[in-house]
């Protein structure tokens, strides 16, 4: 038998991304290749990238720039880029850095080893269609491997939100749930394999209206679906919108255990006036009076958001008013970040923020949100929590896992095992993890 053939992918941007990478792992193992953690003995590099800020799509071509020497070296290297990048920009890609053999979009990733097959040949191999046929259904299964306690599961992809600053319509394209009986074998096929937590991912993920067995089901229909699973023992979900926070999943959050106390809820800005201005189509008021409904639902959840502080036209009244619906939230985690402009998006046009009065912004703006961390952080020592264990801790007889609320939890106790959840008091809070015992 021949050497298999060593692949490498490096992954950039969301989770979407990151289970994207593994079906596509699993699609060219059935090409003959195995993965390898080093680009250096690797005979085709992936990167699968990220377009979301400017700064992620350059990091592309810089990284790029770094396999010249690999591929002098190998001229039997592949090197190709996918996700976001790869949608957006295209054959220009290739234009840019001729030691590309191939670009596939987010949509095409079931022509990848045709598309390989291609490259294989000395061609250039190129796909960004947006195909009518469903990319999930037509990637090979998953093979029958043991896995880790946790996984993602995307069930949603695209948005037609089309908020003013974002490029995710344009790289993902318009909304499409999978259905309903792919899901759900899916995670008992993950179950049988030993995990025991699924994140089921979106880019709108609370848009899921995905084809069941009596018309197209909710988000929440698709959770208690889930949550008849034996074996399956958390879920998770991320990420919603606003908009899209229907009755029937905060009562989920109340009522199905397996829903964990977690919410990511971006709001993006805290003034009416710039989230009109990012075609938000919500006002703060409108994001605070849900926040409640969803905490009288479920009391302990854990909030946790994003913001973009700098967007075009912003004031520094505006800017108060995000510190103040953050200062009203309290999140117990949150993601900020500086506008980047991005070609082709209606706010891109129009007048930019001052960069060191934006910069400023950030740093104000994430000194609340990691004091808000480190208080709601702090005060878990000496409650009792369940943990979801994922690894052996740096320290002999040492194990790490998850909370609930999404906390990495240290446990001195021997016993225990990855995939295991125990009952754990908490006794200390540390820079960026909480230490337990079990009870
Ligand atoms: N679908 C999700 C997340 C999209 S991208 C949602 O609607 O919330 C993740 C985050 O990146 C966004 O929530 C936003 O805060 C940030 N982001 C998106 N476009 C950006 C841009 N042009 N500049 C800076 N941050 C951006
Ligand atoms: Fe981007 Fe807005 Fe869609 Fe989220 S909802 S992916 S921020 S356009
Ligand atoms: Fe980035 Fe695309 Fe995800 S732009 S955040 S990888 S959907």
């Amino acid at each position: 038998m021949s050497e298999p053939k060593k692949l490498f992918i490096k992954t950039y941007g969301c989770q979407m991304n990151v289970y994207d990478s593994e079906r596509m792992a699993e699609a060219l193992g059935g090409q003959g290749y195995v993965e390898t953690q080093s680009a250096e003995e690797a005979d085709m590099i992936l990167l699968n990238t990220c377009h979301i800020r400017e700064k992620a799509a350059e990091k592309v071509y810089s990284e790029l720039g770094r396999f010249k020497g690999l591929k002098a070296a190998k001229p039997d290297l592949k090197i190709g880029v996918a996700g976001c990048v790869a949608q957006a920009e295209g054959e220009e890609i290739m234009r840019r850095q001729p030691l590309v053999d191939l670009v596939v979009g987010p949509q095409s990733y079931h022509r990848l080893p045709e598309l390989e097959a291609k490259a294989r040949a000395g061609e250039k191999a190129l796909d960004t269609d947006f195909p009518e046929e469903d990319k999930f259904e037509k990637l090979k299964g998953r093979p029958k491997a043991k896995r880790g306690p946790t996984a993602f599961l995307t069930v949603q992809e695209g948005c037609d939100k089309f908020c003013a600053f974002c490029v995710v319509p344009y790289t993902r394209g318009a909304e499409v749930s999978r259905p309903v009986d792919r899901i759900l074998t899916e995670a008992r096929d993950l179950v049988e394999r030993g995990v025991r937590e699924i994140t089921l991912l979106g880019q709108n993920v609370n848009a899921y209206h995905g084809a069941g067995p009596n018309g197209d089901m909710s988000l929440a229909g698709l959770i208690w679906e889930l949550d008849k699973i034996d074996g399956l023992e958390r879920i998770r979900f991320t990420t919603s919108h606003p908009n899209d926070m229907t009755d029937d999943l905060i009562e989920a959050h109340a009522n199905c255990a397996k829903l964990m106390p977690y919410l990511h809820l971006p709001v993006q800005a805290g003034s009416d006036r710039i989230l009109k201005r990012m075609n938000r189509s919500h006002t703060a008021d409108s994001y605070l009076r849900l926040v409640e409904r969803i905490r009288a639902a479920r009391p302990d959840i854990l909030m946790s958001g994003d913001f973009i502080v700098g967007f075009p036209e912003e004031t520094e009244a505006d800017f108060q008013a995000t510190l103040d619906l953050v200062e009203q939230v309290r999140y117990g985690y949150a993601y900020s970040f500086k506008y980047s402009t991005r070609p082709g998006t209606p706010a891109a046009e129009r007048p930019q923020v001052d960069p060191v009065e934006a910069d400023d912004r950030l740093q104000r703006l994430q000194a609340v949100i990691t004091r808000h961390q480190r208080e709601i952080q702090d005060s878990m020592v000496g409650r009792e929590v369940s943990v979801l264990f994922e690894k052996p801790g740096r320290l002999a007889g040492q194990m790490v896992g998850k909370s609930e609320y999404l906390h990495a939890v240290h446990v001195q106790a021997p016993g225990l095992a990855a995939g295991q959840i125990a009952r754990v008091r908490i006794v200390a809070s540390r820079a960026n993890s909480l230490a337990g015992e079990p009870v």
